[in-house]
């Protein structure tokens, strides 16, 4: 079969043939339909993800949509190394093969649950977020980000407040669920200020951090206070991301002086979260409350799309 394979970290992986994968126990072959090109396939392929590639060469892509044997469609995760899903065929576990409703296109299924699931658990398994509360994304303007701004109106935040670099997609995000943007690209002087000025007086209780690195840094530093004060509301704050650093200097003092709390996503949610958030995601996609741009490239073009960067999400078709 034809495959994007990856022969060295921090390389490009190249179209070429890979021997076809045997399903085990409890596991299922899947003839690939589509796969989407995620900020993580990225991560992996050049070693700075924590799960990269210990085995190469390796299949590049880590879901996607494609038939099972019994002509079903679902979409898949948990390729087993050396496969991945940017290949005419892969292997994953049955347990991470997830029907998908006939009226969504190829593309679609392939890129939205990803971002879609992770943004719909993130605020609601992992912050719990309750309706009525303030909602801050650090990173509102990538695909996740985006997604995000939706899904929090879409959950009941009272406030969505969305922070980013590209002025075109802020304003965008205000017509999808954002009350206020704030621009990151900006001194970090002048960012603190705009944070706590969005945070107003009835604060956020809710971040989620697509970000870390230098806005979070100008985040943290709004919130903490230069006085003993009385407890306000949480602030919960998931780290789900880096694109603007891999590290943050945190000083004590905003952890002592403000109900903060930093969590990350925490691995891979149970199959009976997946599944309930895959419905929910899936079933707003179907009435357009949630919507996805994406481009669609061949296999054979894998190595020249890995460059290219932001805006719609890759879908690469086999
Ligand atoms: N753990 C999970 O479950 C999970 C799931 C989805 C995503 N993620 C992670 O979340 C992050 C974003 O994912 P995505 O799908 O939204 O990616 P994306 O569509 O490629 O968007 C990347 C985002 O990062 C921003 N960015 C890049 N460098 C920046 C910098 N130096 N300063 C400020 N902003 C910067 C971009 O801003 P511009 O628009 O201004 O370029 C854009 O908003 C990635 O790290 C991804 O791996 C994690």
């Amino acid at each position: 079969m034809h495959a994007a394979v990856l022969h060295a970290l921090g390389q490009a992986p190249r179209y070429e043939e890979f021997a076809d994968p045997v399903a085990g126990d409890g596991e299922a072959l899947v003839d690939v339909l589509a796969a989407s090109l995620k900020p993580i396939d990225k991560q992996l392929a050049s070693g700075t993800h924590y799960a990269k590639p210990r085995q190469l060469p390796c299949i590049c892509g880590t879901d996607g949509v494609g038939r099972l044997s019994d002509g079903s469609r679902v979409f898949f995760g948990g390729c087993r190394p050396p496969y991945g899903a940017m290949a005419q065929r892969t292997v994953v576990p049955r347990a991470y093969c997830f029907p998908v409703d006939d009226v969504v296109d190829d593309a679609t299924a392939a890129a939205l649950p990803n971002p879609g699931i992770s943004a719909w658990l993130t605020l609601s398994a992992r912050a719990k977020l309750v309706a009525g509360e303030n909602v801050l994304i650090l990173g509102a303007t990538g695909v996740t980000g985006r997604l995000a701004v939706s899904i929090a109106k879409l959950l009941g935040a009272a406030r969505v407040v969305a922070a980013g670099r590209n002025p075109q997609v802020l304003s965008s995000l205000l017509r999808v669920g954002a009350d206020a943007t704030i621009q990151l690209d900006v001194p970090a002087a002048e960012l603190t200020e705009a944070f706590a000025r969005e945070a107003g007086a009835s604060g956020f209780q809710v971040v989620i951090d697509y970000l870390w690195g230098a806005p979070t840094e100008a985040f943290v530093a709004a919130i903490t206070r230069k006085e003993f004060a009385a407890v306000t509301s949480e602030i919960r704050l998931v780290q789900v991301g880096e694109s603007a650093g891999p590290t943050i200097s945190l000083p004590a003092a905003a952890l002592r002086s403000t109900p903060l709390t930093i969590m990350g996503t925490a691995g891979i949610p149970s199959r009976e979260l997946l599944v309930d958030a895959m419905h929910q995601v899936m079933a707003h996609a179907a009435t357009g409350d949630l919507r996805i741009e994406t481009e669609r490239v061949p296999l054979t073009e894998v190595e020249s799309a890995w460059q290219r960067e932001g805006g719609r999400r890759l879908v690469v078709v086999p």
